[in-house]
């Protein structure tokens, strides 16, 4: 028996509600949706949902405004729903992960709607409420992440809000503790309900500068990079107060047991790590995005798995990332051959891995127009490739009429209805995506070298990978090969000889090793170890 909690052997599957199962005819995925298709979801092995916001949202931001966060949007389904899909869920051993938002709601929210009507309004200072500078101007130089001035000007009280995003998403005030109880306050009516914990949503983000300095110049901007990154984010992320914030957070779980919180934060590695806290007070997993946009190279990538491992702190637990909503899809980003060793790469490393919905069955990312995307970024950052509709495109589940999304028109077209790429095409295919992963899913759950077990890192040249997971007698060599032509490796010692249980390219499990390896271009083999000695 373990006594690790369930998120440090589990693997989360992330699901973007919009896109994953219309039950309606709306062409929009919904609660019920994602209930009829949790056979997949078990029959895949994973071990947790996460659910993008489902809440009350005008959907500016496409559920990352919110208006009432603690009621379903229609759009999704009603409150009976959400308890329906925790319920079936929870019966296959399934556990649901809820999106916090905590940085900003929408202006739609009754929170902003009070803040915004008079200066002397009872949550005025709930939000980011700064004078115009002597000019009439913004207060300060702040930009948004979706671009422009983070500063708009409100006419009825003669004030400027901050919003981090968009216009309609003002951030809340993490300096007034009337915040921080109203949010707490909505996670504890959604563990009381049942949800096994939350990701929060750019958490690095929730403190700015007391003081309101102006953020610095990026020395690395290049004229015709987006404008959003024209300055260091010194005074408006990452500071020094979030260690409280975080531990707020933390002690709100802390009650409930098992739950777990995930942080979403864009940072170098080695200022990621605060975010677990001084004493593991902290959230249980910061998310770690260094494979998200890695340069695909052997080297590369392996001091950057050193570096993470090297950094973590005590009782730090690792987690691994691909994709999500936000970036483009890796089978897009490196290839549909390498997005096999990728998954390899993400199920086989030490730590939670997080596997973005279509992963699995090696769906691309779709081609839109930045003009006339779906996406707000897309269409007010244009012209530098952010746009993450492409992301966002329905799961293809079977051959035919939108790829068994939906029976109405989807809200975002469905890429590919041929049967190769769909969930029902791949299925009973040895060869496919879908079966990768199921194999891999299942090793992790067979074999506590990959889940409980050490992670070491071995010396390899050019394309190769390559490293140990062992736990008591069970040893596993995990050898990527992230380039296109064949490499070779001898192996002397304890690491010399064993089976292979798995590889990327269909064909080659079972087969018998000794003395030496080779690993095809674009392949990567998994290969359980004869005893040492
Ligand atoms: C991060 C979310 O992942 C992204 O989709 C959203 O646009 C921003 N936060 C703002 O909420
Ligand atoms: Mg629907």
């Amino acid at each position: 028996m373990t006594t690790a909690p369930w998120w440090t052997h589990g693997t989360i599957y992330q699901i973007y509600p919009r896109s994953f199962q219309d039950s309606d005819g709306d062409g929009v995925g919904d609660l019920e949706g994602i209930r009829r298709r949790l056979d997949h979801l078990e029959d895949l092995g994973v071990d947790a949902l996460w659910l993008s916001p489902i809440f009350v949202s005008p959907m500016r931001d496409f559920g990352y405004d919110i208006a009432d966060y603690r009621a379903v949007d229609p759009v999704f389904g009603r409150m009976e729903d959400l308890e329906a899909l925790l319920r079936d869920a929870h019966a296959r051993g399934l556990r649901v992960i809820l999106d916090l938002v905590p940085n900003h709601t929408s202006d739609q929210h009754a929170w902003f709607k009070d803040s915004r009507s008079s200066r002397q309004a009872a949550k005025r200072d709930w939000y980011i409420w700064r004078d115009p500078a002597p000019d009439g101007g913004p207060p300060n130089n702040w930009l948004s992440e979706f671009g422009g001035s983070a500063w708009a000007f409100d006419e009825a009280t003669g004030q400027y809000y901050y919003h981090a995003f968009l216009e309609s998403q003002p951030d809340l005030n993490w300096r007034n503790p009337a915040v921080c109880e109203a949010i707490t306050d909505v996670m504890r009516f959604w563990l009381d309900k049942g949800v096994d914990g939350f990701r929060i949503d750019v958490l690095w983000h929730l403190m700015k500068d007391e003081s309101f300095r102006d953020n610095p110049v990026n020395p690395h901007w290049r004229e015709g990079g987006p404008p959003t990154d024209r300055l260091v984010k010194l005074y408006t992320t990452d500071l020094p107060e979030m260690e409280t914030v975080i531990r707020r957070l933390r002690e709100t779980v802390e009650p409930y047991g098992d739950r777990v919180l995930i942080g979403e934060i864009y940072l170098p590695t080695e200022r990621l790590m605060r975010y677990y806290g001084t004493e593991n007070d902290g959230v249980h997993l910061p998310f770690n995005f260094a494979l998200i946009d890695a340069a695909w190279d052997a080297r590369h990538i392996h001091r950057m798995i050193e570096d993470y491992e090297q950094a973590l702190p005590p009782g730090g637990w690792p987690n691994w990332v691909t994709g999500n909503h936000d970036k483009p899809r890796i089978a897009t980003r490196i290839g549909p051959a390498q997005a096999r060793v990728a998954a390899v790469l993400l199920l086989t490393l030490r730590g939670t891995p997080t596997i973005y919905y279509g992963e699995e069955i090696g769906m691309e990312h779709a081609v839109f127009d930045d003009a006339t995307a779906l996406d707000p970024f897309a269409r007010q950052v244009p012209g530098f490739g952010l746009g993450r509709d492409g992301a966002r495109t329905p799961m293809q589940w079977e051959p035919g009429p939108n790829a068994g999304f939906g029976a109405g028109t989807p809200w975002l077209p469905v890429s590919r209805t041929d049967e190769a790429a769909t969930v029902a095409g791949q299925r009973d295919d040895p060869a496919s995506m879908l079966s990768l992963y199921r194999r891999l899913l299942a090793l992790r759950r067979t074999r506590k070298a990959f889940t409980e077990g050490r992670y070491q890192g071995l010396a390899a040249e050019g394309g190769l990978l390559l490293y140990l997971r062992e736990a008591g007698d069970e040893r596993f060599l995990v050898a990527l090969n992230l380039g296109a032509v064949p490499v070779s490796v001898s192996l002397t010692g304890p690491v010399s000889a064993g089976r292979i249980v798995l590889s990327a390219k269909p064909g080659r499990e079972d087969e018998a090793i000794a003395g030496s390896l080779t690993i095809d271009g674009d392949d990567a083999l998994v290969v359980a170890l004869d005893p040492a000695g």
